[in-house]
């Protein structure tokens, strides 16, 4: 295959696809299943909807539906805007969406950015309801001159786009070596076409589709009723009403997720792998880990959608207020800064000495705050230690150190956390050598953890 982007491109249009296959590996962890991450975040909208924007536009064109001047009318969750959006840009036909109020502000002023005009509707109202987000959206489009209404859960542009891009796609890039396609569904076209292709070359690749708790998706697929959905925070998946482009009978495995573990292992995937994607992408990959461990095999080969960047969810998933205020970050997840916060206010946050310091200096200000740990700090750096307990021992044997610089009879220096470090890890860098980390704040040493904290914190020692 040749390598991409060789060519200069004639439009923005023309880089759509050929999104990267990405080995996953420290969440992954000692499965011995390969799985692989399709970074669809590469795409120059930042999600897998591209590559539906201009599929859809194309088809109408063709079927002389939409002519010059013409607009383009939608109801998105903010990446098939953005796909419209892109390609309107390219082929000067305005763009009218409606969108839940569920959906991130950043997601808002992205559709404006592009130049689409932007409505919202409120989430909580029944599928048929005329405030919902696709009824409205079918609403304008009616009443609007010379304008389509792309209808991304109908048109089966949506699902051949797939069809004809993504699949091969993943057939090419694993040499046709896929067992496991694993993503969700929103209008479920990705799955559907892309799904659709590898059992075209290998009947025996298995789909598996990820559903967020409350979407009625997966207990259809089980029980072929359509039940009441819930609400749920997860963004551009699942639902309360069947999109005719999910096709279920392609499908071998539905798997339910929550909100949160959708919402966790995106931060993983960025922390650990780098790869900074939204909440869809963390519930695909909760899904493809859960199957590559019941797998266990080596040679079975397991790719997963990562659908959209994680530029998108800042003010949400990835942001500890929000995550917390919903119930999403572990609260005994406390970090090194609170630590710091929860100390009682008489105790000074961090009492140092200088290398030059005598030790009797350094004695004195232990007695003073009553503290048994003095870092000792050199042009804003920890250079040394002195524990109490070793000093005093010194001291008893030998009066004379009392004068000495505390230079001469440091212990060593103590290690450094930042102000996210979680509090479980401390147990792994306090040990009777290391009797106390040192955190650091706006890059700047701002307290102590000893021991005795951490055992406060964790067991609630007083
Ligand atoms: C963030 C995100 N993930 C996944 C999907 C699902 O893609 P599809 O509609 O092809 O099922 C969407 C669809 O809008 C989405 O916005």
């Amino acid at each position: 295959m040749t390598p991409p982007h060789q060519h200069p491109y004639d439009n923005v249009l023309d880089t759509i696809g050929w999104t990267p296959i990405i080995r996953l590996r420290r969440v992954v962890g000692s499965i011995r299943t390969p799985v692989y991450g399709k970074a669809e975040f590469f795409n120059p909208g930042g999600s897998v909807k591209d590559r539906i924007g201009a599929a859809i536009i194309e088809d109408a064109e063709r079927r002389g539906e939409l002519t010059p001047g013409g607009v383009i009318v939608e109801g998105t969750s903010g990446n098939t805007g953005v796909a419209l959006a892109l390609a309107a840009t390219q082929k000067g036909y305005r763009c009218i969406f409606t969108m839940p109020d569920k959906m991130s502000q950043e997601k808002v002023r992205l559709l404006k950015a592009f130049g689409a005009e932007v409505i919202i509707t409120p989430t909580a109202v029944p599928p048929d309801h005329p405030d919902n987000y696709v009824v409205k959206a079918k609403t304008i489009a009616q009443n609007t001159p010379n304008a389509i209404f792309a209808n991304q859960f109908y048109n089966q542009a949506n699902v051949e786009a797939h069809y004809r891009t993504t699949g091969p796609e993943l057939w090419e890039q694993t040499e046709g070596r896929i067992t496991h396609l694993v993503g969700s569904a929103g209008t479920g076209g990705t799955m559907s076409g892309a799904g659709r292709f590898l059992k075209e070359q290998n009947p025996s690749v298995k789909v598996v589709v990820g559903d967020p708790e409350g979407s009625v998706f997966c207990d259809y697929h089980r029980s072929r009723e359509v039940g009441e959905g819930e609400t749920y925070k997860v963004e551009g998946i699942g639902g309360d009403k069947l999109p005719e482009t999910l096709h279920f009978d392609l499908v071998d495995e539905f798997h339910t997720v929550s909100d949160r573990d959708s919402f966790q292992m995106a931060r993983r995937l960025t922390k650990e792998e780098g790869l900074f994607v939204g909440g869809s992408s963390g519930l695909n990959v909760h899904v493809a880990l859960k199957v590559a461990r019941e797998l266990d095999d080596p040679s079975a080969c397991v790719v997963v959608i990562l659908c959209d960047t994680g530029e998108r969810y800042l003010s949400k998933l990835f942001n500890d207020e929000w995550m917390r205020e919903n119930q999403m970050l572990e609260s005994d997840q406390v970090t090194a800064a609170q630590m710091l916060a929860a100390k009682p206010e008489a105790t000074p946050q961090l009492v140092t000495v200088e290398p030059s310091h005598t030790v009797r200096q350094a004695l004195n200000l232990m007695s003073t705050y009553g503290v048994s740990q003095l870092p000792i700090i050199e042009n804003g750096d920890c250079v040394g230690s002195l524990s109490e307990g070793s000093v005093m021992a010194k001291a008893i044997a030998s009066p004379v150190v009392l004068d000495q610089p505390v230079h001469e009879v440091m212990e060593a220096a103590y290690p450094i956390v930042d102000a996210e470090f979680a509090v479980e890890g401390f147990s792994e860098l306090l040990s009777r050598e290391t009797p106390a980390v040192l955190v650091r704040l706006n890059d700047e040493l701002a307290g102590i953890v000893t021991r005795y904290d951490v055992l406060h914190q964790v067991a609630g020692i007083r």
